[in-house]
């Protein structure tokens, strides 16, 4: 049998699926990427990229994945050999902490046991010890993805505010743009960092920065080698409509589609369907007598939740029977709790019924794989969806 009919369910948590509605803006002839109609949907993508990062100031797009705009935040804003602070929330943070150290920069990372987000105490206390502020930036993932663990970056901003500290900060939000509140301007964030395979339900293929003041005129003073990454280019070419290269242009057609269909939906609306899906998908896992791994109820993630497997049942052999069983895929363990976790994804393009799908596939899955269960998920998250919270996301008529 070659063909396995009826659609493959990715629930990892990103790529996400991308909607036909995208898929079919993205399936165009290319255009001239220095003709007039570009400048039209740059300038048409930049503004929608400002209302989804909430920032007035600098945003650029690269055609790269996200670890591309990882680097581009720091190449741009640091100097060789400067000192930068990372905290451990899980692989994503370990990811960025080791591409920093390879760049050549002293790359500390405040240890943590991946079940927590940052700790703001512990953050300013080191940042109260760096008197004579050798430390040049705060690098946080906002949602990490390895984990299901979202921190609170109010209180990161107000940690870093409280140690008097001039630190850059600078947030990943690779796997929380577009699913989970954010607000680079409020937060007084520094470089953003965003990509376009997950919340903004695109294929892999894009990723951002969105900068500040503040890091603009750290550029300035910046000394790291840095040329396809160069923020000063991008920027120039972006006044007129440009890129300084061959930008990807049909991933911009399918950009400009979804952040229209952002748009119509209203940002406030797929907040509250993620958080509406999230609660539902632990609902499931308690009743199933599992563990959901984020330990804070204040950190819970809206857009992927890790699921803590029975030590005597291996992660990734339940996913590999979810796989071939029902079509689809989970999200594995990573770095240090592969093998222990598994990870539903839930952000996207994404409804009621996707993800009642989605855990009828976890709940077989399990059986199948010899998982003792409580109860029946299912059961706990379909109450859950059909009165508690009715659609807050509907606009109402
Ligand atoms: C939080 C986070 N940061 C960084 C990355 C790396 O992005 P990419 O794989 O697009 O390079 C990912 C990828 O999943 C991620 O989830």
């Amino acid at each position: 049998m070659t063909y396995r009919s009826g659609r493959h369910f990715l629930q990892i948590p990103g790529p996400t699926n991308v909607p036909d509605r995208v898929l079919r803006a993205i399936d165009r002839p290319t255009m001239d990427h220095r003709g007039p109609e570009f400048v039209l949907l740059s300038r048409e993508v930049i503004e929608g990229l400002h209302t989804v990062f909430r920032t007035r100031g600098a945003v650029v797009i690269y055609p790269a994945s996200g670890t591309g705009a990882w680097e581009a935040a720091l190449v741009n804003t640091m100097s060789p050999g400067d000192s930068v602070l990372m905290v451990e929330t899980g692989q994503f943070a370990l990811l960025w902490q080791k591409l920093a150290t390879r760049l050549g920069l002293v790359a500390e990372c405040i240890p943590g046991d991946w079940r927590h987000g940052v700790d703001p105490e512990r953050l300013e206390a080191r940042l109260a010890e760096d008197r004579s502020h050798l430390i040049k930036a705060v690098c946080v993932v906002h949602n990490e993805t390895s984990t299901g663990v979202t921190s609170r970056l109010p209180l990161v901003r107000k940690a870093i505010d409280r140690a008097k500290h001039p630190a850059l900060l600078m947030v990943d939000t690779i796997s929380s743009l577009a699913s989970i509140d954010y607000r680079h301007d409020e937060w007084g964030v520094d470089v953003t960092v965003g990509g376009s395979q997950k919340g903004l339900m695109l294929p892999p293929g894009l990723s951002f920065n969105a900068i500040s003041d503040k890091a603009l005129t750290a550029a300035r003073e910046a000394k790291m080698p840095r040329s396809y990454w160069a923020w000063d280019e991008m920027l120039a070419a972006g006044k007129l409509g440009f890129f300084p290269y061959t930008p990807a242009t049909n991933l911009l057609y399918g950009l400009r589609e979804s952040l229209r269909m952002l748009d119509e939906e209203g940002l406030d609306n797929v907040f509250a369907r993620h958080a509406r899906h999230s609660e539902a998908t632990r609902r499931a896992v308690r009743a199933w007598g599992l563990e959901v791994f984020c330990l804070n109820p204040d950190e819970y993630s809206h857009s992927l939740t890790a699921v803590l497997c029975p030590p005597q049942h291996d992660a990734d052999k339940i996913r590999q029977v979810i796989l071939e069983r029902f079509d689809m895929s989970l999200g594995t363990g990573l770095g240090k709790v592969q093998g222990k976790v598994f990870r539903i994804g839930h952000l996207g393009d994404f409804n009621d019924l996707m993800l009642a799908g989605t855990l009828c596939g976890v709940e077989m899955g399990l059986q199948l794989a010899g998982v003792p269960l409580r109860g029946s998920g299912v059961g706990a998250a379909l109450e859950y969806l059909g009165t508690a919270a009715m659609a807050p996301h509907l606009p109402v008529a």
